[in-house]
């Protein structure tokens, strides 16, 4: 079903009306400055629509987890001047989140203004979707606004509960974007349509295998996951990171895959990865037993690249080893180099958030991608094909 938008409110909806918009502002942060501004910048074509249309605009998000109470540490006031800079405007703050203080600053915004509140987590009901939580952030506005697509797979109270208590309740344009780019490479995607999927632990990404196994054309395997496999296909793991209750589900997917899955041919290992001198190239089969894989190996890299380029969508996930520490970054850099050209020649290319995001920021390709989600477990959620609650909170698009 889809969801309205903010672009579905007429002008009178918006003009003079407060908009509580719900961002995920959960940014890296070194003390108090932000490392990477991405999702905040990512919310702006939003922000800018609200205030175009004259609307006061009411920022919520929460940032890390601070565990029901407030810990200065996690205070969004630390964000104020990123979020003023990437607005080019002023932005007003209020250290409460809900009760009366922070709704008289709400009332007290002119048409176009902008106001950030404090985490929304430093509230004991807001992880726990407490209703009465859930109306008093609906006060703070007259509509309501999802935006934090980062955090839809949460059914907390400024994420969904709040919904049931503000109509109309709509989608940001960031949401917007996110759901049509992952939701059309699910439902109509062009093909051949393949997936990459990397990280540390099969355990993580079994839902999304077996979710996409039916629908992609191949999906290639990277990161030390790969290792479970190998175990299941008997092979020498060495000091590799293999996670033994997983084993005999790996071997069931290899069974069940057949051709469609993809294990890299050759890996990088090394004693350590804190010894990456000694880092060196083997088959997959032949892995020494003192060491580990830390890498998809040169041939699995150019395997991988050579199947990106004739594919026509592509969604990725997860790094395709410890792309932190050169040479174990080789496997990830080849995939987003691949996919980057492959977006050049007319495929649409998806960057699923978390890691592989970074990796793609880091390289300097993600401008180069069709899309780089902003959401790590929530794009995750959405490919295993679950229902995001901060979605499925907001008001139907009729006639859809
Ligand atoms: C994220 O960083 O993936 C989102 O902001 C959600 O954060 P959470 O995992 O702490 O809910």
């Amino acid at each position: 079903m889809q969801r309205k938008t903010v672009s579905d409110l007429g002008a009178a909806e918006l003009r003079g009306r407060r908009v509580l918009v719900r961002v995920d502002f959960n940014v890296p942060l070194d003390g108090t400055t932000v490392t990477d501004d991405t999702r905040i910048r990512a919310a702006m074509p939003t922000i800018a629509l609200l205030r175009d249309h004259g609307a006061r605009v009411v920022l919520v998000s929460h940032l890390g987890r601070p565990k029901a109470k407030v810990e200065p540490k996690y205070s969004l006031a630390a964000i104020v001047p990123a979020v003023a800079a990437a607005l080019g405007a002023p932005v007003q703050w209020c250290a409460d989140t809900v009760g009366p203080v922070a709704v008289a600053a709400t009332k007290a915004l002119k048409d176009g203004e902008v106001l950030l509140l404090e985490n929304s987590r430093f509230l004991p009901g807001e992880e726990k979707n407490d209703e009465a939580l859930a109306q008093q952030m609906a006060e703070l506005g007259d509509v309501y606004v999802n935006d934090a697509f980062g955090a839809a797979h949460r059914a907390h109270a400024s994420t969904a509960g709040v919904a049931q208590f503000l109509r109309p309740a709509v989608a940001g344009l960031l949401m917007k974007r996110e759901l049509e780019y992952l939701g059309a490479a699910l439902e109509k995607p062009r093909r051949p349509f393949i997936a990459i999927l990397g990280g540390s632990k099969i355990s993580g990404k079994i839902d999304v295998i077996e979710a996409l196994l039916p629908k992609v054309d191949g999906l290639l395997i990277g990161g030390a996951m790969a290792c479970t496999f190998y175990k299941a296909m008997d092979f020498e793991t060495g000091t590799s990171l293999v996670e033994p209750d997983r084993v005999d589900l790996a071997r069931s997917l290899v069974e069940r895959a057949a051709f469609r899955l993809t294990l890299p041919h050759d890996a990088m290992v090394a004693v350590s990865m804190d010894q990456p001198k000694a880092a060196h190239a083997v088959k997959r089969d032949a892995i020494p037993a003192g060491e580990a894989m830390f890498d998809i190996g040169p041939d699995s890299c150019a395997s991988y690249a050579r199947a990106i380029s004739v594919a026509k969508t592509i969604v990725w996930n997860g790094p395709m080893g410890v792309f932190e520490k050169p040479p174990f970054d080789a496997g990830t850099n080849a995939v987003a180099r691949a996919m980057a050209e492959a977006t050049a020649s007319g495929a649409t290319t998806i960057v699923g958030g978390g890691d592989s995001a970074a990796a793609v920021e880091q390289a300097g390709l993600a401008p180069r991608m069709s899309h780089v989600s902003t959401g790590g477990g929530a794009s995750l959620e959405f490919l295993e094909g679950k229902a995001l609650p901060g979605v499925e909170c907001l008001d139907a698009r009729e006639g859809m």
